[in-house]
């Protein structure tokens, strides 16, 4: 065997130019960059926007735990960490590229300066530098570049940290003038897309009275502060909500849960302008793929849909799902270095698409149905007659004892309400779980929701003598009658059904 070989290392100059292409964002490649803060445990991180046509500038300073020179050093080197290597569940990153990839897509000159046990250390890659044929080595800087010294001070204040420093950003300035009032314009839009970019990815630091995280953009005050954006308008009561769905993988545990919104109807004009996020409510309906809680995918429908596949339609807008999986399950999902996608894994689909099908289906019956659901009390939380009880040892799965059909049979059954308490308790403690699952899993039987496509004849028949329960023995209103069993699993998908109920005559 022959044992020659030769080393190729590749040009940098070649290397890093192509390495631009990756096509980040300026929004993804500062979301990018506040991945960093977040591992070193920052609690504040403030970006600076300057803007002066083509030698407009940008920095990111956080109060992490900071670098010393040789962790500066690595940082600073592309696949400074491996892919394969075990990360703390805090830790955002994933491919040792980041910061580098990130920066090098907006601008030509990286500059990191980073405090930690009270000394400062400086890195500086300088693309015009290695693009000198007389260079194109991996050359880095240990100084600031000249004049920019000043662009690095607000390190000072901290006891620990990391300043992050884009200039010569060729790419975001293209064409721009400084003192040029449309330049200027087009600089404060894409501040604008970053604040939103970042309210909507790192939601879950930022809410709260006491945020995880607080990210400031040009400004110490509240209001230079990062408003976190909620896809799923959790704090409004006509949002109805599923329980959480935990599901065991062999890399960790993944947890869904889905929402539908409310109809406009039920939202002020500004709330409803605010839940349709960035991109609008058609856009941003389907699946929102968390990491370590950090958003990687801001809705769409992750390839899942049979016979065809989903795409974003008006009628599922207010469709919109959370999926939650751990960074030790990187390899699963498939997620990328710019972290903006994930794909969810085969073994997962089947039950993705179970829920999918009940939130798409519910959403689009809020959709469609203004007048019923405009009108109905704010209690939107479904009657579903099984809840899923997570405390404990586990999920336990039980009826719901307050279903008005499971209520309807326990007072029927008067003196021998223990019985059926007994045959309640024995259904609950037998549901086969693993059965169900596995026949999910392996023949893609999903049953749709309950009495899906037409209704049966039987539930018509549930539903009246619902309603003459309802309407005589509770003595509600027959308005109100129909009202609760519009908001009681399944019958709230047949509205048509439920609203023709009338009192028997006598
Ligand atoms: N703001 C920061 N504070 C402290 N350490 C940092 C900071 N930014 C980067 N680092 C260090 O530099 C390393 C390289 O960062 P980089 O973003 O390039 O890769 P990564 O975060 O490891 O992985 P990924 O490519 O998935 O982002 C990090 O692993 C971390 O150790
Ligand atoms: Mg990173």
């Amino acid at each position: 065997m022959n044992n020659s070989y030769e080393l190729v290392p590749p040009p940098a100059h070649a290397m890093i130019e192509s390495l631009r292409g990756v096509g980040y964002s300026v929004e993804a490649a500062l979301a990018d960059i506040i991945d960093n803060s977040l591992a070193a445990d920052a609690k504040n991180v403030r970006l600076h926007f300057e803007f002066a046509g083509a030698d407009s500038w940008i920095s990111i300073l956080d109060d992490g735990r900071g670098m010393n020179e040789p962790e500066l050093r690595r940082a600073m080197t592309l696949g400074g960490r491996s892919p394969l290597d075990t990360r703390t569940s805090s830790d955002l990153g994933r491919f040792g590229f980041g910061l580098k990839t990130a920066s090098f897509a907006q601008c030509r000159r990286l500059t990191v300066a980073s405090k930690k046990g009270g000394s400062r250390a400086v890195r500086r890659w300088d693309l015009d530098l290695i693009a000198r044929p007389d260079v194109n080595d991996w050359r880095l800087l240990s100084e600031p570049a000249p004049g920019s010294e000043d662009r690095l001070l607000g390190l000072e204040n901290e006891d620990s940290g990391t300043l992050v420093l884009w200039e010569r950003m060729d790419r975001l300035t293209a064409g721009m003038l400084s003192d040029d009032r449309r330049s200027e314009d087009a600089f404060l839009l894409m501040i604008d897309r970053v604040e939103q970019h970042l309210g909507m990815v790192f939601h879950r630091f930022l809410e709260g009275s006491h945020p995880e995280l607080k990210i400031f953009i040009n400004g110490t005050d509240a209001r230079s502060r990062v408003r976190p954006w909620d896809p799923f308008l959790a704090w409004s009561p006509a949002t109805s909500i599923t329980p959480v769905e935990r599901i065991p993988t062999a890399n960790g545990l993944v947890e869904l849960q889905g929402y539908v919104l409310p109809h406009k109807d039920q939202l002020t004009e500004e709330e409803f302008r605010e839940g349709a996020g960035r991109d609008g409510w058609t856009s941003q309906q389907g699946f929102y793929v968390y990491r370590n809680r950090r958003l990687l995918v801001a809705g769409g429908w992750l390839g899942l849909g049979e016979p065809r596949l989903w795409t974003r339609e008006e009628p599922y807008k207010l469709a919109r799902l959370s999926l939650e999986f751990p960074n030790t399950a990187d390899e699963d999902w498939e997620i990328d270095i710019k972290k903006s996608t994930a794909r969810p894994p085969r073994v997962l689909k089947a039950r993705l698409t179970a829920l999918a099908e009940t939130v798409r289906s519910q959403a689009r019956q809020v959709f469609a149905h203004r007048g019923a659901y405009g009108k109905r009390a704010p209690t939107a939380d479904l009657q579903s007659a099984w809840t899923v009880d997570e405390a404990g040892s586990g999920t336990r799965y039980r009826i719901n004892r307050s279903h008005p059909a499971i209520l309807l049979v326990l007072e029927a059954a008067g003196r021998d309400q223990a019985v059926v308490e007994q045959a309640l308790r024995l259904i609950e403690e037998t549901v086969p779980v693993q059965r169900i699952w596995l026949d999910t899993v392996e023949k893609g039987e999903i049953r749709k929701e309950a009495f899906a496509e037409a209704p049966p004849p039987e539930l018509e028949g549930i539903a009246c003598s619902l309603f003459k329960h309802l309407t005589t023995r509770v003595g509600l209103s027959p308005e109100l009658a129909r009202q609760q069993l519009l908001s009681t699993d399944p019958f709230q998908n047949y509205p048509d059904i439920i609203n023709r109920l009338v009192p028997e005559a006598a």
